[in-house]
């Protein structure tokens, strides 16, 4: 028989509990700090931000947190996802490598971040919120609370990075479609927009000052409550419904993986396939490679300094132990707009400093690549975001095979397609001359005039199968 492309599962194995990697930690995590006092913050300084439920779920530390029902019964308008196992783009690279993605894009708003805004609205719901307000880099996650804030009866307020709102005008119509509103940020809705705007009128803004204006907007309003779509410990652990299922499925395909890799922004799809797989690592049983990627052009983990900083620009969150580059760090203008922030989840950022995550960058240019290579062997378009866990997956498959018999030169295998992908990667080299500046330093800005190709992956790619497994076959890999 031959072997399978897709590994699906039934709705009723769609996890019954999340995983809370903080039961399995060599040591308990930092607290997040009061900015004013210093002091490890309590429930009640985070309340008028967050449900109660959500807040002890932040400092939960059993092993296993249940799914309420009726979440899991919205979940089943898009779990279980499917596991492919990416044999076309194996046979592009003729590596030994086995793999896999997780497909989180079949969900309604195309991406993985669903899997905590549902959690989040019902939660607030539940708890007599009107109103959530959140920010929006790419707008995956702003379009994913639109989606579950409509699904339970909640208004919606989304503050969306300006440059994302004018690359990506489609994703603000997602939202609007979901009953949201829409706001380009910095906007002069807020003291935060406004001080920024202050200082410079043409800001591209980021996400760490959408999270000021949300932020901001939720504390003045008693009926509106704030919503964050990745960093945090309790939506890393909704997420872990990703690694969960796909435990199963590499069981169904009778493989276990030796390299976990992941798209990292603020750590949320990350975590989310990672977590469970490094619960086994954390327990001694498997020495399984856990990889973060991030862009060049925002290297937090891989740049960053691990110190307390607060989570959005203006200083209105608690300070956060994380890997930081500054809460006042503006990144370039890239694509993946959803990895352009300053900071990055706590718990990520222990496991990084304890060596039992690593963590890589690549520039646009390479990750765009990687993308049309993949979208050209498996048939589908990534996200931005998206494409630098695929780059990477394809670095340690090529990186299997040099280990291999198979050596020589790695565009070898792309031969059929080597001259389109050649004058690919021509074309973008002349055309991002800007990117060039990219690779030398984190602040550098590329130009906006990619070859209308690479922007049309930017704006209708879909998001949120940011997860490659590898096995490899044969070899181990080194390095
Ligand atoms: C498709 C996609 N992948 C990844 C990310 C990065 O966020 P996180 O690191 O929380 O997964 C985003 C953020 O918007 C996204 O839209």
């Amino acid at each position: 028989m031959a072997e399978l492309t897709k590994y699906l599962l039934d709705e009723s194995e769609i996890p019954k509990q999340w995983y809370n990697i903080a039961a399995d930690l060599p040591e308990p995590p930092k607290p997040p700090l009061h900015p004013a006092t210093g002091e490890p913050v309590g429930p009640e300084d985070l309340a008028p931000l967050f449900p109660m439920a959500l807040i002890q779920q932040e400092v939960a530390t059993e092993r296993w947190i249940e799914i309420p029902e009726p979440v899991r019964e919205a979940y089943r308008l898009w779990r279980p996802t499917p596991l492919y196992r990416a044999h076309r783009l194996e046979a592009a690279l003729q590596t030994p490598a086995h793999i896999y993605y997780k497909y989180e894009g079949v969900s309604p708003t195309g991406s993985h971040k669903p899997n905590t805004a549902i959690a989040q609205a019902y939660y607030n719901k539940l708890e007599g919120v009107q109103r959530l307000t959140t920010e929006t880099g790419a707008g995956q996650w702003g379009s994913a609370l639109s989606f579950s804030c409509n699904y339970f009866g909640l208004e919606c307020k989304v503050y969306m990075v300006k440059v994302s709102y004018q690359q990506k005008p489609y994703r603000r119509v997602m939202m609007q479609t979901w009953g949201a509103t829409v706001i380009p940020s910095p906007s002069d809705q807020t003291n935060a927009g406004r001080q920024i705007l202050q200082q410079d009128p043409d800001s591209p803004g980021s996400l760490g000052i959408a999270i000021s204006e949300a932020v901001e907007e939720a504390a003045t309003h008693p009926e509106a409550k704030y919503s964050l779509g990745s960093v945090l410990n309790h939506v890393l652990l909704h997420q872990t419904v990703i690694g969960l299922e796909a435990e199963l499925q590499m069981e169904m395909a009778g493989e276990t993986p030796d390299v976990v890799i992941g798209c990292f922004g603020g750590g949320s799809n990350f975590a989310g396939l990672a977590f469970p797989f490094v619960r086994h690592k954390l327990q001694g049983r498997r020495q399984t490679r856990i990889v973060a990627v991030e862009p060049t052009a925002c290297p937090t983990l891989t740049r960053g300094k691990y110190a307390y900083d607060f989570g959005d620009t203006v200083g209105m969150t608690p300070l956060m132990p994380m890997h930081t580059l500054g809460h006042t760090f503006v990144p370039g203008r890239i694509h993946a707009g959803g990895l352009r922030y300053h900071g990055a989840a706590p718990l990520v950022s222990l496991l990084v400093n304890q060596g039992v995550i690593e963590a890589e960058a690549y520039s646009q240019v390479e990750c765009f690549e990687a993308g049309v290579l993949f979208a050209r062997a498996e048939g589908i378009i990534p996200a931005p975001e998206s494409t630098h866990a695929v780059k990477s997956a394809i670095v340690h498959a090529l990186r299997c095979k040099e280990s291999g018999k198979a050596r020589g030169d790695p565009l070898q295998p792309f031969r059929s397609r080597a001259l389109r992908h050649e004058r690919l990667r021509r074309v973008l080299r002349r055309k991002a001359g800007g990117l060039d500046a990219e690779r030398r330093g984190a602040r550098a800005e590329p130009r906006g005039d990619l070859w209308f190709s690479a922007g049309e992956l930017a704006v209708l790619g879909r998001g949120g199968f940011p997860f490659l497994l590898c096995r490899l076959r044969q070899e181990r890999l080194r390095g």
